[in-house]
């Protein structure tokens, strides 16, 4: 696959990465989960270049993390490692439909905590890249930046990112210790970091890390109706996908379709080629715990589009229903 950098100071990794949530976490919690086809994803990603490996120590709750650092034993030098602090779960069955029940934490002393039991799940020294998951209303990001700083200065983190910021929050952050990564929500369906955030991070040389780059799925047409959620899924709360919504919204994945079908790819090369298409500084993190999804995801890091498909894309209208 071919790779760029995580900005001007982050690792080179593969055009597309890949997001390890799903695997432990949020999307069909009622079936078993497979570890070993998930562990044989993560090994696939890396054959294929697929470098930057996105999980948190909150997904599971923290049991992600877990299972990434049995992924990568014996194979972390290939891999360029992505985890968050900064949300806590305060009960694992207390959620909507039995799911686990978390919130942001940003006080230094939770932040300093947390490293140590992150690397001790990933099996490995440091991770490549530390972010902050939320930031805590309750407290100063100033002040939860510079505990993930101190990481850095422990040698425990090469790098520090945010996710789900303001351009004034990445501005307070680089006061404190340069930002070398964004994580945002970003896809043909969610495109709000458009405005600021994206030429903000691409004038100043941050990455731009697209989460939820298919939609959670609904843009790869994997979703006509609710009833298709399956049970205990984080998606069944989410805005977007409840039954009149997600109706209006089937449109949207008609288009994508349309444009795939064009250029004989995929709805998923579709959707993930946009992303990469928006700048060399912007790497998408594609959630898939299925071999065969993985290799579809790959392959988009070849797709091109035309101008005329660009602008097909570009004219998607904005869907019904909030994202959260
Ligand atoms: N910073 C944050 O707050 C935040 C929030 C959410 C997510 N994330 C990160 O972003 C990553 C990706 O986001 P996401 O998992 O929410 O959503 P996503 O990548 O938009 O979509 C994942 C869903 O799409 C399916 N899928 C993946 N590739 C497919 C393909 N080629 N064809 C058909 N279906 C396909 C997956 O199925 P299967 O799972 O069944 O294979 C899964 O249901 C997460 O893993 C996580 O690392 C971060």
């Amino acid at each position: 696959m071919r790779s760029t950098n995580l900005g001007i100071r982050g690792p080179e990794v593969g055009v597309i990465g890949l997001g390890a949530m799903g695997m432990s976490f949020a999307y069909d919690m009622a079936s078993p989960r497979d570890e070993a086809t998930s562990i044989s994803v993560i090994h696939q990603a890396l054959d294929l270049g697929m470098t930057l490996i996105d999980t948190a120590d909150v997904y599971g709750p923290y049991t992600n993390e877990e299972l990434v650092g049995r992924a990568l034993a014996g194979r972390r030098d290939r891999a360029v490692i992505a985890t968050k602090v900064g949300m806590e779960s305060i009960d694992p069955t207390g959620g909507p439909g039995g799911s686990p029940l978390v919130r942001p934490n940003g006080r230094p002393e939770h932040v300093r905590a947390s490293i140590d039991a992150s690397l001790r799940r990933l099996g490995t020294d440091h991770v490549d890249l530390y972010q902050l998951h939320r930031v805590d209303p309750q407290v100063p990001i100033e002040e939860t930046w510079g505990a993930l700083a101190e990481a850095v200065a422990a040698g425990k983190a090469r790098h520090l990112g945010l996710s789900e910021v303001s351009v004034e929050q990445i501005q307070r952050a680089q006061a404190v210790h340069p930002v070398t990564t964004v994580q945002s929500e970003f896809s043909l369906w969610t495109r709000d970091v458009q405005a600021e955030v994206l030429p903000y991070c691409r004038e100043h040389g941050i990455g731009l890390l697209p989460y939820s780059p298919l939609g959670r799925g609904f843009l790869v047409g994997r979703f006509a109706s609710f009833d298709e959620l399956p049970q205990n899924d984080q998606r069944r709360r989410l805005p977007r996908f409840q039954q009149d919504n997600l109706r209006a919204n089937l449109d949207i994945a008609t288009k994508v379709r349309e444009v795939a079908d064009r250029i004989a790819a995929t709805p998923a090369q579709v959707a993930l080629a946009w992303l990469v298409a928006q700048g060399p500084h912007v790497v998408p993190i594609p959630g898939t715990k299925t071999p065969k999804y993985l290799a579809d995801n790959a392959r988009a890091a070849d797709v091109r589009l035309s101008p005329a498909d660009l602008a097909d894309l570009d004219a998607i209208p904005a869907p019904a229903g909030a994202r959260y």
